[in-house]
């Protein structure tokens, strides 16, 4: 298998946020992020680890982009820290972070690499979570004007563009579980976070639509198989509503179908709280692509102590399947599955692979990673993702999860992804065997 075997107009990219590999976290005018602030929080993120030099990509972005372009990608996604162009959210323009973004991506043009950026990739500027964040009102006004100002500023230059990261990552663990930024708890949050996000989503595309000539618009959700852990009535039910939360809660209402509520009272309690059906045209936009960005899938059975879900997810490792160092399950029939689930919606004209990748523990040895079940994770998932397309699903893309090894959010710099190694003491980069092999795969 060779990325021929997909066609000549496939785009191959690798997939980057902004407060995973930037670094300059506090200088040249960018304010803070709401992972700046929860990453001072003791006991939030492992280690203590904290984005503040990452991969110090901001002082290091000409190299990268070489590397991406040596390893022979077409696209480089990457996203706007929106705090690094609006210190305070909104308002007052830092023109060292507008100047920033126009040298990365003029760097991608130099080296023949389509940039490919994301709006928001989860580091919302600190002053606007202080207002509350996604759970307010004013937070719809404020990614507006950040929106409007990056089409402008960028759109001429630009012309692939992802709204949105993972709007139920972000809003489920950042508002109701508290594990990521900014750390709060409840469903009322998850809510207000949801619906002000699935507004943001499609305003923004509205946005790039009426300011980018020739945009192609699309957002990114992840997504996970749910499997039932027994065919039990009660493991079955719990595994459709995991999978309403999961794979179809952000989705359906960017289709125009509205939040699903699958007759489960919760979701019908919110869809009548906040009236969401009086938002279902301001929440839809045809988008060109729809991301999907797979790891894993899940199985869960049913767990009457688990507040408001009572799903309980079945871990890889105690079933004795295959799984990466995350303890993600590697299943790459499952990824054809997912793939397939989210294509049979006819309002879903492309689908692009957004992201896919894996954790591994990662040994330098003598100057080399020798990541053999990164490659073989890789062979595996493309095989899944050439036998849909074989089938006649509309992907126009993938992109590897990611160019080096970074920030992991909550798990800090332990959890290693990159094609790339990392040293984050001297900032030297290792190209990984699994980097070589994708040099090789896309050669043909
Ligand atoms: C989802 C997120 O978009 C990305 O930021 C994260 O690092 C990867 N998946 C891996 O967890």
């Amino acid at each position: 298998m060779y990325s021929s075997d997909f066609g000549k107009d496939f785009l191959w990219g690798v997939a980057t946020a902004a407060a995973q590999i930037e670094g300059a976290a506090s200088v040249y005018g960018k304010g803070p992020s709401i992972w700046d602030t929860f990453s001072k929080k003791p006991g939030k993120i492992k280690k203590g680890h904290k984005p503040d030099e990452a991969c110090d990509f901001y002082h290091r972005y000409e190299q990268d982009i070489a590397m991406v372009k040596t390893l022979g990608f077409k696209v480089f996604r990457m996203s706007i820290a929106w705090s690094r162009i609006f210190p305070l959210g909104g308002g007052t323009v830092n023109a060292e972070g507008v100047a920033f973004y126009h040298e990365v991506i003029d760097e991608c043009l130099k080296n023949d690499l389509i940039p490919m950026v994301t709006l928001y990739h989860w580091d919302l500027p600190e002053a606007l979570s202080k207002e509350g964040g996604w759970t307010a009102y004013g937070i719809n006004n404020a990614f507006n004007e950040y929106a409007l100002f990056c089409a402008k500023e960028y759109g001429d230059k630009v012309k692939q563009w992802i709204v949105i990261n993972e709007p139920f990552g972000f809003t489920s663990l950042g508002y109701m579980l508290g594990v990521h930024a900014p750390g709060l708890t409840g469903v009322t949050n998850f809510f207000e976070a949801a619906l002000h996000t699935a507004i943001a989503q499609a305003d923004g595309a509205k946005i790039l639509r009426a300011e980018v000539n020739q945009a192609v618009i699309g957002t990114a959700f992840s997504c996970s198989e749910i499997v039932p852990y027994s065919h039990s009535d009660q493991d079955v039910m719990i595994a459709k509503r995991t999978d309403i939360l999961m794979n179809r809660f952000f989705l359906e209402p960017a289709l125009g179908l509205g939040f699903p509520t699958g007759n489960w009272d919760v979701l019908e309690k919110f869809a009548i709280s906040y009236s969401t059906w009086r938002h279902q045209s301001r929440m839809a936009f045809d988008f060109d692509f729809i991301g999907i960005q797979n790891y894993f899938p899940l199985v869960i059975k049913y767990n009457a102590f688990i507040p408001v879900v009572q799903a309980w997810e079945v871990k890889a490792k105690s079933r004795k399947v295959p799984h990466t160092a995350m303890g993600w399950e590697i299943n790459a029939d499952s990824f054809y599955r997912i793939i397939k689930q989210f294509a049979t919606y006819p309002q879903v004209k492309n689908i692009m692979i957004t992201e896919n990748g894996a954790a591994f523990h990662d040994k330098l040895i003598d100057g080399k990673i020798e990541d053999g079940e990164r490659v073989d994770y890789f062979k595996a998932y493309l095989a899944a993702m050439l036998k849909a397309k074989n089938e006649g699903i509309n992907i126009t893309g993938y992109l590897a999860w990611t160019l080096m090894d970074n920030f992991e959010w909550a798990e800090g710099y332990q959890a290693r992804f990159g094609l790339v190694h990392n040293d984050f003491k001297t900032q030297q980069r290792t190209i990984k065997q699994s980097g070589y092999w994708w040099q090789e795969f896309l050669s043909k």
